[in-house]
């Protein structure tokens, strides 16, 4: 059994639980901390330093969601985290911090990657998308089973400023936006998405998707399947134990 601390660090939580990545479960409790406001490098580590305590991970190698651009371990945006945070190598900062060998993913690609192992994607082909609805929007594509990282689409430009600042989860507490509401601006962001790239399935993840069924899937019109994730908030846990396990096999 592959057994892997996943962090997944968001722009208002800290979650982390050591996952089975065969099997896509948790085998612990999930842990989860506010992200320190502001959410500096300095402050974000005392909260990864205390799960790694939670977890007595001292030094072993673990899986890194994080809310921004990663290409080779750097962080390249830094639009729902502290601006200290941008064109650092984070794994280097991170060995310098916990000792540990540590393997990073964007958050949205991380639930994506897992969604498809073990989710509504298992067995997908063609072009799938996991739309990520929390404080932002985030986006993992995969096309015929090989991920396409980094995709962004919250921040297509949109009214006057981007997507996620009108149809994320967070905009919906923001701006106290009734479920109604906020799904006007959802299903004009899907739609916008599915001219783009014409996906044969849309994933919707983040914890609100658990009211897909009961509050908001019914204003949804997109011509595109549009279905809630299966893992939810977890997804991103997984997939970030799950890129690490794979990094260690190669
Ligand atoms: C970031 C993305 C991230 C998303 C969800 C966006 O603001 O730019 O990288 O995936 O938030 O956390």
């Amino acid at each position: 059994m592959a057994e892997i601390l996943g962090i997944d660090v968001g722009g208002t939580g800290i979650k982390g639980a050591i996952v089975d990545t065969e099997k896509g479960v948790f085998i612990t409790d999930k842990i989860k901390y506010g992200t320190p406001q502001p959410s500096t490098p300095e402050s974000v580590m005392v909260v990864i330093n205390q799960m790694i305590e939670d977890f007595n991970w001292k030094g072993k190698p673990f899986g890194c969601g994080f809310p921004a651009i990663i290409k080779n371990n750097t962080c390249f945006s830094a639009a729902n985290i502290d601006d200290g945070w941008l064109m650092k190598d984070l794994q280097t900062f991170f060995f310098e911090h916990t000792d540990s060998q540590v393997t990073f993913v964007n958050d949205a690609d991380a639930a994506a990657v897992a969604e498809m192992r073990f989710g509504k994607g298992l067995g997908r082909n063609g072009t799938v998308i996991l739309v990520t609805l929390g404080t932002g929007i985030g986006s993992g594509i995969f096309l015929n089973g090989q991920l396409f990282p980094n995709s962004e689409f919250g921040h297509l430009l949109y009214k006057k400023s981007v997507f996620e600042h009108y149809a994320s989860n967070g905009a919906r507490k923001k701006k106290e936006l009734s479920y109604k509401d906020w799904a006007k601006e959802l299903n004009t962001f899907l739609n916008h998405v599915d001219l783009l790239i014409s996906p044969d399935l849309i994933i919707l993840g983040g914890g609100v998707s658990k009211y897909f069924d009961t509050k908001f899937g019914k204003y949804l019109e997109v011509a595109t399947e549009v279905v809630p994730a299966a893992m939810g908030n977890d997804a991103g846990i997984i997939g970030a134990a799950m890129t690490c396990q794979e990094a260690l096999a190669s």
